[in-house]
């Protein structure tokens, strides 16, 4: 099991260095974390709540602005490197890692922010493909590279807009605001109570001093994800549409009240009522999970918990055979309180709440246990709540 106890992640001299072999100029640093959900989950593109929490895992971008308009970006983890130029943007949805950085550039650019040419260097140990929001991650930190190294102020929740936007067009993801909010917005020690209608974001202080958060990966990325969450999303779209005629004032699912989706579901055709069903009683989920935490009743939080995985399980179905083992493993085990399928789905990760005295056996078993129903290995981190996005000025 890895655990961090606050030592910086990545090798930050070491990507100065490579910048300055690179380029032969002295970079400036920017950074920003990937992120797990502790409840809320397709929720956000509905107008709902989310209670995402920035993990210790983190991209770094090192850059220094160039006087005319390329763009050079080097990525250690890929050993590559690409170049682009601010005023012929490219081909968008090429599947490939610069599409993050290029899309962001091109919405800062639509948003009226001046940006100058820059060199990048690349460096993240966030895992690709795990659920674990590297994609956001990658868009924040080379968003907040591209403004301050063009010396333009932007506001926090413009930079995860842009973010999100680069995430619709240059990759083709119809994403939520979740994963760049809580990447450029993330407190240490705390998750973020999103309302993703006003953009709002109240802190939810995490106490794990007795109760660590725990994620692990399955491993496995079924290819259906990308495809399958536009799907989704559509028949949310068509169940607002369908509910509107008898609730005439609502825009989202996140106008319906579970009471009110009690009275109407028999309206609906049989898979759009148990999306929307999913979504309606999520987000009183969320809302009941972030006052559980804040109250400190973590045996409540643990309840919704498991009832979120059924609910994305059963009704959303974006679950996986991978995903279900997971989760019935840890709620078997007596020192789990809670634990979820976090993200987008299909694969990934889920989330535990574990209490500390119980983490050695919760690896032990957990690891035993999915290899032996899956043949996998899973990955097991500790992570405590991070910070969001910001410049490293002490390396
Ligand atoms: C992905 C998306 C988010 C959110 C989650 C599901 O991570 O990027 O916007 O919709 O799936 O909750």
């Amino acid at each position: 099991m890895e655990h961090r106890e606050g030592r910086p992640l990545i090798d930050r001299v070491r990507l100065a260095r490579t910048f300055y072999q690179r380029y032969g100029r002295e970079p400036r640093l920017f950074r920003a974390p990937g992120r797990v959900n502790l409840i809320g989950e397709h929720t956000d593109y509905n107008d709902g709540f989310v209670l995402p929490m920035a993990i210790d895992r983190e991209t770094v971008i090192a850059g220094a602005a160039r006087d005319d308009r390329r763009v050079r970006v080097y990525s250690l983890n890929a050993d590559e490197a690409v170049e682009f130029d601010l005023d012929h943007p490219g081909e968008k949805q090429r599947g490939i890692w610069l599409d993050y950085v290029e899309g962001v550039a091109q919405s800062l650019l639509g948003r009226g922010v001046r940006l100058k040419g820059a060199d990048l260097a690349v460096l993240s140990d966030v895992p690709v493909g795990a659920g674990l929001s590297s994609s956001a991650a990658l868009e924040v930190s080379a968003g907040l590279a591209f403004v301050s190294l063009s010396d333009q102020q932007l506001d926090r929740v413009t930079l995860a807009l842009a973010g999100q936007q680069a995430e619709h067009v240059y990759v083709g993801t119809m994403c939520g605001i979740m994963d760049q909010f809580v990447a450029a917005l993330g407190r240490e020690g705390h998750a973020l109570l999103i309302d993703c209608r006003s953009l709002e974001a109240t802190l939810v202080p995490l106490d794990t001093s007795e109760t660590a958060i725990v994620v692990c990966d399955t491993n496995v990325k079924h290819e259906l994800s990308s495809s399958e969450y536009n799907a989704r999303r559509a028949e949310c779209e068509r169940g607002v549409e369908m509910l509107r005629e008898m609730m005439p004032g609502i825009r989202a699912l996140r106008d319906v009240s579970v009471a009110e989706f009690a009275q109407h579901e028999e309206r609906l055709p049989e898979t759009i009522r148990r999306r929307c069903r999913h979504v309606v009683t999520e987000n009183e989920r969320t809302l009941s999970a972030a006052r559980a935490l804040q109250d400190g009743d973590l045996k409540e939080m643990g309840r919704l918990m498991y009832a979120s995985h059924r609910s994305l399980r059963d009704d959303y179905e974006v679950s996986c055979r991978e995903l279900d083992v997971l989760v019935e493993i840890a709620e078997s085990l007596g020192g789990v309180v809670g634990a979820r399928m976090t993200g987008g789905g299909f694969g990934g990760c889920t989330v535990n709440l574990v209490r500390r005295e119980a983490l050695g056996e919760f690896e032990q078993v957990v690891s035993r246990e999915y290899t032996r129903a899956t043949h996998l290995n899973p990955t097991i981190y500790v992570s405590e709540a991070g910070g969001g996005a910001k410049e490293i000025k002490d390396s």
